[in-house]
């Protein structure tokens, strides 16, 4: 019997060590080459989404977001917080440590923080240490769980109400999160979302998005936080039309169409999108997916959308993944561009982000607008031989 207990008792400690050295085994990611707060980094003071309340378990986890090495956890009451993922003792990852009675405790010399990020123990001084009180994480981050999902404000400002977009909120949308990592840039990946023309053509041989023609133009419409895209000859057949939100969360939301024979009787498949910037050159797409059904219809629907239509969606959304990581960063990627009608929602959202992007470089000490490495980040106009019947963007 003594003999278990010690067997257990090993393999409690070992099982333990193996997991924990098993989290420092990703090692200290590329470091990032932008200062905090450049808008290739993202846009601050928002929103975002960060991941399913069910992938946050009662070990710290390393996120890297908006170009910060910041640690996620659950503290006593089981809410998420998270905070920079920097020890303020000797600089160790906080996202190694573990969670002891509801405190985030440093695995170098057991140092513990608050959820409010505030030393609460310095061990090694018997708790009789005026330092205790006077340290504290550099950065905690406002962060809720909400409808299912993990949310962080970004920013240094006081945060506005979270306000979800609606499906998330409403039962009588049946939902399938689905999030995935690709090595490109934030913006280009909204900008994928506001290019609706690429559907026809880079999905052309999927089964929900290659109907149609694909000879069109596109309007643009402004809303109160956003804007509007839409297909001037088509709707309702493929990806026809999307709505940017660029508040409090951005996000864009859709509507694909589908076919009962294939998905079951109901209305179109809403995406609502979120994209998170990991970095300047990686971001987590999270694309919600609800379908507005009750009863048989809805238990069709989930059966159907395990079975068929996740695998398709998946591949849809590699097409994407390949198509934006073969564009490189940035500067890269805008460089030398030669953009025709159908282009017009992609200069429209670099327009409209021109505001938070000045507002952000202006934070910035000048080498990082005129002569550092993004040399040319605040021209107004894209470089190069651009047809683009207009001009403007980050
Ligand atoms: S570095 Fe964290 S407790 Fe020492
Ligand atoms: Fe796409």
């Amino acid at each position: 019997m003594k003999q278990t207990s010690l067997k257990l008792k090993i393999s409690q400690y070992t099982g333990l060590g193996a997991r924990r050295i098993a989290r420092t085994n990703s090692g200290n990611p590329e470091p990032v080459s932008l200062p905090a707060g450049h808008p290739y980094l993202g846009i601050r003071d928002k929103w975002y989404l960060i991941c399913t309340k069910q992938e946050l378990g009662v070990e710290p986890q390393a996120r890297r977001i908006l170009g910060e090495d910041l640690v996620l956890w659950r503290d006593g009451e089981g809410n998420p917080r998270l905070m920079h993922d920097y020890c303020p003792h000797r600089g160790a990852k906080l996202s190694i440590g573990d969670v002891v009675n509801g405190e985030l405790q440093c695995w170098y010399h057991f140092w513990r923080f608050n959820s409010d990020g505030n030393c609460v123990s310095i061990p090694s001084q018997g708790g009789k240490c005026s330092l205790q009180s006077r340290t504290k994480v550099a950065q905690t981050y406002p962060t809720v769980e909400k409808a299912g999902f993990i949310w962080s404000f970004i920013g240094d400002q006081e945060p506005p109400e979270l306000e979800l977009p609606f499906e998330l909120a409403d039962p009588s949308y049946s939902m399938f999160p689905e999030s995935v990592e690709w090595s490109a840039n934030w913006l280009l990946a909204y900008e994928n979302l506001a290019d609706i023309m690429h559907a026809p053509f880079l999905h052309n041989r999927s089964l929900t998005l290659s109907g149609g023609i694909v000879e069109d133009s596109v309007n643009v419409s402004n809303t109160e936080t956003g804007f509007r895209v839409e297909r001037v000859n088509q709707q309702g057949v493929n990806f026809d039309q999307v709505e940017i939100d660029l508040g409090h969360i951005m996000h864009c939301r859709l509507d694909i169409p589908l076919k009962a024979s294939f998905a079951g009787p109901g209305p179109n498949l809403r995406i609502v999108g979120f994209v998170t910037p990991v970095d300047d050159q990686n971001s987590v797409v999270h694309f919600p997916r609800f379908r507005q059904v009750s009863g048989w219809r809805r238990a069709l629907w989930r059966f159907l959308f395990r079975v068929r239509l996740r695998g398709t969606h998946l591949h849809v959304l590699n097409q994407d993944k390949a198509m934006l990581e073969s564009l490189r960063s940035i500067p890269e990627a805008h460089r030398d561009e030669h953009l025709a009608q159908a282009d017009k929602p992609v200069l429209h959202l670099r327009r409209a982000l021109r505001p938070a992007f000045d507002a952000q470089l202006a934070g910035l000490s000048p080498e990082w607008i005129s002569t550092g490495p993004l040399a040319g980040t605040k021209a107004t106009e894209p470089q190069g031989k651009s047809q683009s019947a207009e001009k403007a963007g980050p």
